[in-house]
């Protein structure tokens, strides 16, 4: 069987040694937790409206785990649910990839616990950490695995309880963010492009924008770090804006030029879900119609590593994707962290 876009893209894959050995995503699934927490919960938590909410990012609620929910807890019930779509058992899993910047624990790795849970007693396993980027640096990872013949089936995670980092009393970030997770099974795939090609960035120069400053090795946590608010994640609105924009908008232009692809040639784009005007501002940079561009922020704010594997998730569950379709994926974060994939689904 021809691939369906046979002869309209260019694989940058193709260059590699790689050739004939392709990457693609098997099975997809997502799990948010069940607590709801809307603009108008917050109205009465710190100084805000939703209105101001609404407006500024066009977020309505997020999802929060509940006390004795964890990041893992998330990322197995993601993980079950990829597998299941993929129709492959936990015991083919040859390595698992968690993407996340609130793991369990500092050690040992998230990817770890999720392995005993789902009972993939062959697979590897670790975490990877670039923020709101993890998940797309998680699936060029994980292809890597895939087409140098290392691996069958790689499980990518991207999953967060971010509600456990956040400060509760600073409106400029407690109203953004959410808690969530969604897996990938990549696996290679006869007849089908899969991954085309990632683009990938960073920018450490810029690391203050969007941190956590306590609690690594440069601050241990200490009565002091706590008191201070040490341990909460802290963000340079504009800064964040602004860089994300320009950021987005050149690695989704890159991984079109490496494909020989023009916007209109995309059935679907899937951006990190942080803000609507970032969105929308990344979208008319491209030249993209909206109806190209799959929104769900408002439902669950922005879940960081999550973020854009829910998305893709909810977008195929809508009908959004069809095989043969050609899918952008495009996030950036803390980092700074960036990154682009085109897939052909
Ligand atoms: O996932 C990683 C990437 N993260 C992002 O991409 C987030 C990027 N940044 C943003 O989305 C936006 O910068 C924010 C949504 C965080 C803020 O929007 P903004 O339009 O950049 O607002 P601002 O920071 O310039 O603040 C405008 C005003 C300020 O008041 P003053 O100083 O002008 O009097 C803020 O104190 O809005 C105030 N403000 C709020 N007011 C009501 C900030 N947060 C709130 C709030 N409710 N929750």
């Amino acid at each position: 069987m021809t691939p369906p876009t046979a002869g309209r893209i260019r694989h940058p894959r193709a260059q590699h040694q790689f050739l004939g050995r392709t990457c693609s995503i098997t099975g997809v699934g997502s799990y948010v937790p069940a607590r709801v927490l809307t603009n108008a919960d917050l109205e009465k938590m710190v100084e805000t409206t939703d209105q101001w909410i609404t407006t500024r990012t066009g977020i309505k609620e997020r999802r929060l785990a509940a006390d004795n929910e964890f990041t893992s807890d998330m990322a197995t019930e993601a993980a079950r649910r990829a597998l299941q779509n993929a129709g492959v058992p936990a015991e083919a899993v040859d390595l698992i990839i968690v993407c996340t910047i609130t793991p369990d624990m500092p050690f040992p790795a998230t990817a770890c616990l999720v392995q005993a849970r789902i009972g993939a007693r062959r697979a590897a396993a670790f975490d990877l950490e670039a923020a709101c980027s993890g998940f797309l640096y998680g699936l060029e990872v994980g292809q890597q695995f895939v087409t140098s013949r290392t691996c069958d089936t790689v499980l990518v995670i991207g999953a967060e309880k971010l509600s456990s980092i956040i400060d509760w009393t600073d409106r400029n970030t407690c109203v953004l963010f959410g808690d969530g997770a969604g897996a990938v099974v990549l696996q290679h795939r006869p007849h089908s492009h899969g991954l085309l090609t990632t683009v990938m960035g960073a920018d450490g120069s810029r690391a203050d924008a969007l941190c956590m400053p306590g609690g690594g090795s440069r601050c241990p946590a200490t009565a002091q770090s706590v008191a201070a608010r040490l341990h909460y994640l802290r963000m340079d609105g504009r800064e964040t804006f602004k860089n994300a924009v320009t950021a987005m908008h050149k690695a989704a232009q890159a991984a079109l030029d490496r494909c020989g692809l023009r916007v209109e040639d995309l059935s679907c784009i899937i951006p990190h879900q942080a803000n609507r005007r970032i969105i929308d501002a990344v979208a008319e940079r491209l030249g993209a119609r909206p109806d190209q561009v799959f929104v769900n922020l408002d439902r669950y704010g922005n879940t960081s590593a999550a973020s854009v594997v829910i998305a893709l998730d909810e977008a195929v569950q809508a009908g959004r994707i069809r095989k043969g379709d050609l899918v952008m994926l495009v996030a950036f974060g803390a980092g700074l962290t960036w990154a682009a994939a085109i897939v052909e689904w």
